[in-house]
């Protein structure tokens, strides 16, 4: 499938992948490449049609080779004009469909259809190994590569004893069932909450949680002995925020935390040019359900920094129960995908009240709800108190060892969004 492209030149990451989203919003495909990219990189790209610069006046630092050889559009805002102004907008619409006369072949279908052929291409019949978490872009490219090689990626499941609830049925339903994949489920829950036992900082929690998962994950790996190739959750941001001028020669290794070095895999990652609101696209049309392709984000280190300072089979439980509930009452309530992140978090100290007629002496839940376009800074969702009294009833009265509910009003900064 032929796929013309637009070039977006980078003086400033933000607005320039603020651009090239636009750009892709109207149907061409758009990527990011910093400033001084050289005119052979430049040719290299296939199917480029035009380039966009993005700049805050710095016309003079062009190679005026690279403006001879393409189209090309200047846009300037330190006049504060951007791409978001209708005169801008305009520009760039004439400039693409008139100027570069470039075709709308960006679309999830086509996009599909490429990365079956090249992910064909690039593993033969050779077997894929992936860690799939459940989580959105994990679920994605084992849904992508189940499309293009079936039975020969092996997804492997690692249960820590810290996912939400009946995630680990989730995923066994979806992929072991519904998608029919090779799927391994590793269930380490004693394993993690053995070692978590008596680790108090959050730091500390964080990298037990971290290192035992690289362990069991590599101890699979190694059963799996032979297999070639390791696929990667990596998505576009990931990429144009490195700030890497080569994208072939990057390293992702970070996603999966650092498998040793004598492993040596070669990478698959089939979302590395998409932003994440594509990725929830191409998994709705990859047939995953919208529970699991427009959840929140949910942090690696999953429950176990929700569930403050030491981790205790009650407290994990009151997370576990309480954060179902939020999301069912969210979803109850039209908020389930309008509000950027929700969670439950449950202190490690208890406060008196009254239960069943009686004294109680229990731990309080805290609620937490927050948008934020990049999570650097979030806002608190003014959420009905209605509903907060709902919530409030369901968390007291069906969560065991619970007889408080708080609602956490800090914007990042000063508070993080999550508590540990
Ligand atoms: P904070 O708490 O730093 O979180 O304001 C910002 C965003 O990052 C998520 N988060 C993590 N995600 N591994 C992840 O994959 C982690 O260790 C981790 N810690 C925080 C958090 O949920 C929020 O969306």
């Amino acid at each position: 499938m032929k796929q013309d492209t637009i070039a977006v030149i980078d003086f400033s990451t933000h607005e320039a992948s603020d651009l090239a989203r636009h750009i892709r919003s109207l149907g061409v495909y758009s990527e990011i490449h910093p400033y001084d990219t050289s005119l052979d990189s430049l040719k290299a790209i296939k199917g480029l049609k035009g380039i966009v610069f993005y700049s805050e006046n710095k016309k003079d630092i062009i190679d005026q080779n690279i403006l001879n050889a393409f189209n090309c559009l200047l846009i300037n805002f330190d006049t504060h004009q951007n791409y978001k102004s209708h005169g801008t907008k305009d520009d760039i619409k004439k400039f693409i469909f008139n100027t570069c006369k470039c075709g709308k072949s960006w679309t999830i279908e086509n996009f599909i259809e490429n990365q079956v052929t090249l992910i064909k291409e690039q593993v033969g019949d050779e077997k894929v190994l992936l860690g799939l978490s459940g989580g959105v872009d994990s679920s994605v490219v084992a849904a992508l590569l189940i499309k293009a090689i079936g039975k020969n990626v092996v997804c492997v499941h690692v249960n820590n004893g810290l996912l939400r609830k009946n995630e680990a049925e989730r995923v066994i339903k979806v992929f072991g069932k519904e998608l029919d994949a090779t799927l391994i489920y590793v269930d380490a829950t004693d394993r993690f909450l053995n070692k978590l036992k008596g680790i108090s900082d959050p730091e500390a929690k964080r990298k037990v949680i971290g290192t035992e998962f690289i362990r069991v994950f590599e101890e699979e790996a190694r059963k799996l002995d032979g297999i070639k190739f390791l696929a990667q959750g990596t998505i576009y941001p990931d990429i144009v925020e490195s700030g890497s001028k080569d994208k072939k020669g990057i390293k992702s290794h970070h996603n999966v935390g650092g498998l040793p070095s004598d492993m040596k895999f070669e990478l698959v990652e089939p979302l590395k040019y998409l932003f994440k609101d594509e990725v929830r696209l191409l998994g709705k049309a990859l047939g995953l359900p919208d529970n699991m392709v427009f959840r929140p984000p949910f942090p690696g280190p999953g429950l176990g920094v929700r569930c403050l300072g030491e981790i205790t089979p009650e407290r994990l439980k009151a997370v576990r129960e309480s954060d179902a509930i939020l999301t069912e009452e969210f979803e109850k309530a039209g908020l389930a995908t309008k509000v950027w992140q929700y969670f439950t978090a449950v202190p490690n100290f208890k406060s008196v009240g009254t239960k069943n007629g009686t004294r109680s002496y229990a731990y309080p839940v805290i609620l937490r709800a927050v948008n934020t376009v990049d999570a650097m800074t979030a806002s608190i969702e003014r959420l009905d108190w209605d509903l907060l009294d709902r919530i409030t009833y369901r968390i007291t009265h069906e969560v065991e060892n619970v007889n408080r509910v708080v609602y956490d009003l800090t914007p990042k900064p000063l508070g993080t969004i999550e508590w540990e």
